[in-house]
């Protein structure tokens, strides 16, 4: 048997968790957009050709922000495409993916979608291959009130009033040699400055996130961050990060991936400090964790120039689950700089929710522990304080075998504790000490384990891999649970008054 410990006082506090931290992200790429959300053959179609049975597990998922329409995808895109009539739309060749681009959804539809789904809209504009000028006036289309062109132009066509799009991004990775009309360092910090100018003379209420690394594996990381606050600072209001793990050679790599993401967001946000004082800038710099996952980039497939192809449809394991969960808890770990971060992505590309074109919807093994810590993770972030036994992992050598998060909301007395258990060959005695709340009482033990690490929700077997209910221990202060080894578990509490 081995040993773990966690404490957690609730004056350690590490800061207000914002619900922006839990926002998601969907891309015109493969079925995201096409089959996905939006299917108007769908027999759960709604009057716009919204697919209810999606919206439905979308508002389960409690996301506040969803990151639209891109990705790679918005370096080559012209915004303009997809406004006015949808029939009169043109038909493009999408270069980041290689795919035929419809246009029978824009903006204006996904601002429409988004309030179905109990979202807000994070609009990305295009700094590949446009311009500030272009992301002024997709800016005044979107946000300005009436009586110019492009805010008439909005009205004309049936969204009278603005969409008041809080949140915009400047462009994405323009760091990657694979990103249409990337950019060094310099050359995209004056762009996105000029960008940003422009945008908040419109709108001075929107909030700008600058292109930040898009991996600490690129040989510009971090001199590319630290190269674009240097001209952005005062401009923009969060640097971006972005960061996909995979299963490549070692489960004990794989598992631990929470580590490696931690000392990313440290590091960027020491760069973003060295800039605020170099700038002379009063201001700390926010993170947007804006592309998270895990992705087996390695095994992707093209159908190049098909509408809607089946691309970066991967399916999620019990094992991608657990790395998830370690993944979310790093994010929490770090609520006083990650104030945004965005699942990558929400339908079909990278997701936790998966369908049929024609057909079914399916919860992938990743969609629960998501739900689990968007719903539950609210209020104050608390610091816990973890003892545990090491496991050996070749890349980063022993390690504790266990990652954990806590929240704390003094509204309803409620505490959660996230754990992710990486003990790979024996269970583990944990104890939970929460004396510094007074008495408390456990409500709820979720866990998330199983024999097969590779089991994967299919439609043939929809339940493969899903959270089960432990009956809490009883107990007022100190808690003793025994968890059983590769297994991640959603610990609540609450305070008694
Ligand atoms: O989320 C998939 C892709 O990953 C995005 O388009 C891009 O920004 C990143 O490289």
């Amino acid at each position: 048997m081995k040993h773990a410990a966690c404490q957690i006082d609730k004056a350690y506090t590490i800061a207000d968790i914002d619900p922006k931290l839990y926002g998601s992200f969907i891309e015109h790429l493969g079925r995201a957009v096409y089959s996905g959300i939006y299917e108007p053959t769908h027999s759960r179609a709604d009057e716009q050709g919204f697919r209810q049975d999606v919206l439905e597990l979308v508002r389960e998922l409690s996301v506040p922000i969803v990151r639209y329409p891109g990705g790679n995808f918005v370096s080559g895109y012209r915004w303009t495409d997809g406004i006015g009539p949808i029939d009169a739309r043109p038909k493009r060749l999408d270069y980041a993916w290689l795919s035929v681009e419809p246009n029978h959804i824009g903006i204006d539809e996904f601002v429409d979608w988004c309030k179905k789904a109990n979202t807000q809209v994070m609009a990305a504009v295009n700094l590949g291959t446009g311009t500030p000028q272009d992301a002024g006036y997709m800016m005044e289309y979107c946000n300005h009130p009436a009586g110019t062109y492009w805010s008439d132009l909005r009205r004309k066509n049936g969204h009278k009033e603005p969409h008041a799009i809080k949140t915009w991004c400047l462009g994405n990775e323009m760091d990657g040699p694979w990103q249409t009309g990337a950019l060094s360092a310099a050359a995209y910090g004056e762009k996105a400055r000029e960008a940003a100018k422009i945008m908040k003379w419109i709108d001075p209420s929107v909030e700008l996130v600058c292109c930040g690394s898009s991996s600490p594996l690129l040989d510009s990381y971090p001199e590319w961050d630290r190269i674009v606050l240097e001209h952005t600072y005062e401009q923009v209001d969060y640097i971006s990060m972005h960061r996909y793990y995979e299963n490549e050679d070692s489960v004990e790599n794989f598992l631990t991936s929470y580590i490696d993401m931690d000392e990313f967001i440290k590091t960027v946000a020491a760069t973003a400090d060295y800039a605020k004082a170099k700038t002379r800038s009063k201001k700390t710099m926010k993170i947007s964790f804006d592309e998270w996952n895990v992705w087996y980039i390695q095994k992707q497939v093209r159908f190049p120039w098909m509408e809607a192809p089946p691309i970066l449809e991967d399916q999620y394991s019990l094992l991608d689950a657990l790395v998830f969960g370690g993944m979310l808890c790093t994010l929490l770990n770090n609520a006083d700089r990650v104030k945004m971060a965005c699942l990558a992505q929400l339908v079909n590309v990278i997701a936790p929710i998966f369908t049929e074109k024609g057909g079914r919807v399916l919860k992938q093994a990743i969609y629960y522990p998501f739900q689990q810590v968007s719903t539950y993770g609210r209020g104050k972030s608390l610091k816990t304080l973890t003892k545990a036994d090491c496991i050996n992992t070749p890349d980063r050598g022993m390690v504790p075998a266990m990652q954990t998060a806590a929240s704390y909301n003094d509204e309803d007395g409620s505490i959660s504790v996230f754990v992710l258990n990486c003990e790979m060959t024996e269970d583990t005695e944990f104890t939970i000490d929460l004396r510094s709340f007074g008495k408390v009482e456990m409500v709820e033990h979720s866990i998330l384990a199983g024999p097969d690490l590779f089991a994967k929700n299919t439609f043939e077997h929809p339940l493969a891999v899903v959270p089960k209910n432990e009956i809490p221990v009883v107990g007022t202060t100190v808690f003793q649970i025994v968890l059983p080894k590769l297994s991640w578990h959603v610990f609540r509490f609450f305070v008694i008054k």
